[in-house]
């Protein structure tokens, strides 16, 4: 049977305590690589070839000690468990190391606290490195959002000059015959118009995204804002799937329409991702919108992708948990999704058939009705 497997790092000039040290941690089930460094001189060598999982010291060294060896990995930025096992040594000296931070201190003749002091400390680096990641992750996901606001803020500057360029065209195109333009050049006018056109879809959709935080809560045509993110989102999965649009008539929503675009950017993409990339059969994406009585808008994006298991049904939500490879998920999608969704007073969840495919849906309020006022 194989343990644990350590990387460790002994700080020791005793090949016996050496010795000691290592049955007591194989004794504690780990499978231990490790080096013994006595110097200033090797310890850097050593942090140089890391990484470690854990650096024992011992506290009196032949030229330093143990608190230093610890600064120098403190130098270093490194966050790995650093435990100091010494002989006989005074109450005072212990409090100063972990004072300096050491994260353990123990006596050479009670070694048996070794294993749980390390295994406690392994957890607990493991903990600060996942906090760590989850931080990473945030500022990522931050600077997506800014990205956003950037694109529409862009996308604003663009509009002023491109309603010019619409008017400039279409008077140049629709000139009267005398001035004498050929056939092709009112052809290239035409399709320059038609262009222009284009990118007036294109900023418009962008802005749809502009400053989500900031949006007031009101009525929103759901068909609308799903047009907009389907001719956004829709070459990420062109070659992959069919699109299928089943939209109800009235799909008026209570919300915010960047908001909601990005839900359904997310959920869309999400769909496209889970379409094999090269598919046996014909894949499809419907997106399906429903009134709900007077109260509510019901959105659905149905896939025949791959489908998720029941016992991750619940889990996908969760922030950060992904199946993707890194690069393509961060597993903040969904997580952020609910998040908008419960804030705009809605919900949202999923079904799924392993291997037929997954129906996302969300249940939003429908935008007030104008209040009748009743007379007493
Ligand atoms: N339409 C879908 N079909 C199958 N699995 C899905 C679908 N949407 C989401 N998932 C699963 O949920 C996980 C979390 O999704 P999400 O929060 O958007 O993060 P990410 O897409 O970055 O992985 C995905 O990694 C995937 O396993
Ligand atoms: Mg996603």
């Amino acid at each position: 049977m194989s343990g644990q497997p350590l990387r460790l790092l002994l700080i020791e000039d005793s090949a016996d305590d050496e010795l000691l040290l290592l049955h007591e941690l194989r004794s504690c089930g780990y499978d231990i690589s490790h080096v013994r460094v006595t110097s200033r001189e090797q310890l850097s060598r050593a942090l140089d070839a890391g990484p470690w999982d854990a650096i024992i010291s011992d506290y009196v060294l032949p030229g330093f000690d143990g608190l230093a060896a610890f600064s120098a990995v403190k130098q270093r930025g490194l966050d790995v468990p650093f435990l100091i096992v010494s002989g006989v040594i005074g109450e005072e000296t212990a409090v100063a190391a972990m004072k300096a931070g050491v994260h353990d201190f123990l006596l050479k003749d009670k070694l048996g606290r070794l294993g749980p002091a390390l295994a406690r400390e392994l957890r607990e680096a493991a903990g600060r490195a996942e906090r760590r990641h989850m931080q990473e992750q945030l500022l990522l996901s931050d600077r997506l959002a800014s990205l956003g606001m950037l694109a529409a803020g862009v996308a604003h500057e663009i509009n002023n000059p491109l309603t010019s360029l619409l008017m400039y065209l279409d008077l140049a195109s629709s000139a009267p015959s005398e001035r004498q333009v050929s056939q092709e050049d009112q052809q290239a006018l035409r399709n320059a118009f038609e262009c222009a056109l284009h990118i007036r879809d294109i900023v418009r959709d962008i802005k749809i995204f502009a400053r989500p935080d900031e949006q007031r809560l009101g009525t929103v045509d759901v068909n609308q804002v799903l047009d907009s993110v389907l001719r956004m989102a829709w070459h990420q999965a062109l070659h992959r799937a069919s699109l299928v649009k089943d939209y109800g008539q009235g799909a008026l929503a209570y919300g915010s329409e960047a908001r909601l675009a990005q839900v359904f950017l997310n959920l869309v993409i999400n769909a496209a991702q889970a379409i094999p990339e090269h598919p046996t059969g014909p894949q499809e994406i419907r997106v399906v919108t429903r009134t709900e009585g007077t109260d509510a808008v019901r959105v659905e994006i149905h896939d025949t992708g791959a489908g998720i298991p029941l016992e991750l049904r619940e889990r996908i939500f969760e922030p950060f948990f992904t199946t993707k490879p890194a690069g393509v998920g961060t597993g903040l999608g969904l997580a952020i999704c609910r998040r908008l969704v419960t804030e705009m007073g809605g919900r949202m969840g999923v079904e799924s058939q392993p291997g037929q495919g997954s129906t996302f849906w969300v249940h939003l309020r429908a935008a007030q009705q104008p209040a009748t006022v009743t007379s007493p």
